[in-house]
């Protein structure tokens, strides 16, 4: 159903002059998203401030059977976030619900809004002695409500884990505008179906998460932080073996980036460097932590860097030395993503495999692809220690944007049947949002697919909660 004038003025007079936009220039930043890959129209944008606002609006919409897209920082790589083009479904933004509501120590949690920027979180639980532990490039702007929605990974889940594992309880808006109060700070219930998992994770095509209770864990005084070049994707496999041996949960960051991936940010990020002279096929950044001051942190890097070097795993390695050396180091990991968009359209596949697979991974289906399209640059980047490849290719020099982007379905079913044929996912860590939600038909299992079906039906049956998304 369309938006009429009558919902209009209600949305109006709940959520005030702050929390409509119907101005198309100010709508225009909802509708686009961080990588220019998506665009959409809508018939409104509203902000609430409060959960009590969201539910209600969520209310208004669904007895006049409007579609709603739940938007967090839009730094999702999916199109979850935008709405599609008939310019008939409206973004629900959470971004001024952005309170902390409470922080305690002693249970270890923290109880934050939807749209509280991530970095914002970091910031409030260093503030308090202690540490929230996601970490990703996009941190600055994502939304704890995004984290969830997507059950966010990044760099830190090695130790951690991702979002979900972060999570203890929830409040959501369903899609009629009830609202379940599920913000427990339990680290044990088991009073039944653990509900929480069903919206974590579900890209907002089951109700709009508004608040969470999350885990906090004791702060890190000490660090050591190495930038490593090796020969091989199998010397990364072996490589974290023999770290987490000798440094067990210490290691915090295993991050594989492949020769291409460093070359595009030096290419296109003012102010970074090479580490070192020589060019090198795969480096691979690392992180020892510690809540411990006293953590000899550094001297077993330097023994396990040391051991890789005599037995061939490690070609050379620089250890960072002062704060600014390490934020030098992340900053050349962190800028793969930005520096890829400056080389014009990127296709991108964020896919799992066993960590043991990884080598056979990149050695076959690289070599598969440059048969399809030869000269495609593969941008291969990860998370090694979750098996989490970013293996995304960039047009081959002088290819034109319209032929590459027309080989895309050619060259992502290339990618997509490998990872399969090693029994791994397509979607690691982003999600399906419009992206891959017709490739996963064919890569998921149909009984779990209509589960998955089952629970729409029940939560959302007029299908209003961000559709065409996921499935
Ligand atoms: P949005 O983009 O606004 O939304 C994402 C999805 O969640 C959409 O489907 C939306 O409908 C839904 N949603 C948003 N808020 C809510 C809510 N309150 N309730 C219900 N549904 C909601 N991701 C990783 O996992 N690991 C990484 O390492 C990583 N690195 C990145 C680096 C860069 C440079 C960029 C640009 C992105 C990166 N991402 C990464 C992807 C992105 O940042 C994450 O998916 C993030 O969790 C999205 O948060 P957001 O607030 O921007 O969500
Ligand atoms: C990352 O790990 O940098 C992001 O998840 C990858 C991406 O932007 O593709
Ligand atoms: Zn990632």
């Amino acid at each position: 159903m369309a938006v009429d004038n009558v919902l209009i003025e209600r949305l109006q007079a709940l959520l005030g002059e702050t929390g409509l936009i119907r101005d198309p220039q100010r709508m225009a930043p909802y509708l686009c998203d961080w990588r220019k890959a998506y665009r959409g129209r809508a018939a409104l944008v509203l902000r609430p401030a409060s959960t009590g606002e969201a539910a209600a609006a969520v209310r208004l919409c669904h007895e006049a059977g409007v579609p709603l897209v739940p938007q967090g920082g839009n730094t999702g790589l999916c199109g979850g976030s935008i709405p599609d083009d008939s310019g008939e479904q409206v973004v629900l933004s959470l971004s001024r619900m952005n309170r902390i509501r409470a922080l305690d120590v002693q249970n270890d949690t923290v109880t934050v809004e939807a749209g509280v920027i991530l970095a914002q979180l970091q910031a409030a639980a260093a503030e308090a002695g202690r540490l929230f532990p996601l970490s990703l490039g996009a941190e600055g702007s994502c939304t704890v409500g995004g984290n969830l929605a997507t059950n966010a990974g990044g760099t830190a889940v090695l130790r951690y884990g991702n979002m979900r594992e972060l999570t203890l309880g929830l409040e959501v808006v369903l899609p009629d505008g009830q609202v379940w109060n599920g913000l427990r700070g339990l680290r044990k219930d088991n009073t039944g179906y653990d509900l929480k998992q069903l919206f974590i994770g579900a890209e907002g095509t089951l109700g709009v998460i508004t608040a969470a209770v999350l885990k906090l864990y004791p702060a890190i005084r000490s660090r050591a932080t190495a930038w490593t070049a090796l020969p091989s994707a199998e010397a990364a496999v072996a490589l974290i073996g023999a770290l987490r041996a000798r440094c067990g949960d210490r290691l915090t960051g295993f991050e594989l980036m492949s020769r291409q991936s460093l070359e595009f940010v030096l290419r296109h990020l003012p102010g970074c460097s090479d580490p070192f002279a020589e060019p090198h096929p795969w480096y691979v950044l690392i992180e020892l932590s510690d809540p411990s001051a006293e953590a000899a942190l550094g001297e077993w890097l330097e023994a396990s860097l040391g051991e890789g070097f005599e037995s061939g795993l490690v070609r050379d390695a620089v250890i960072a030395t002062s704060e600014a050396q390490v934020a030098a180091l992340w900053a050349l990991r962190e800028g793969i993503s930005e520096a890829q968009n400056h080389e014009g359209p990127s296709l991108k596949h964020d896919i799992t495999v066993p960590i043991s697979l990884i080598p056979e991974f990149i050695a076959s289906t690289g070599a598969r692809l440059e048969q399809a399209l030869p000269g495609v640059r593969i941008v291969c980047y990860g998370h090694v220690g979750d098996g989490n490849l970013h293996y995304n290719l960039s047009k081959p020099p002088g290819m034109e944007d319209a032929a590459f982007k027309s080989r895309q379905p050619q060259l992502t079913t290339l990618v997509f049947d490998a990872t399969s044929a090693m029994h791994g996912s397509i979607s690691a860590e982003h999600g399906l949002g419009q992206a891959k939600r017709d490739a996963v038909r064919h890569y998921k299992d149909p009984v779990e697919q209509a589960l998955m079906r089952a629970l729409k039906h029940t939560l959302d049956p007029r299908g209003l909660m961000n559709p065409g998304k996921v499935l």
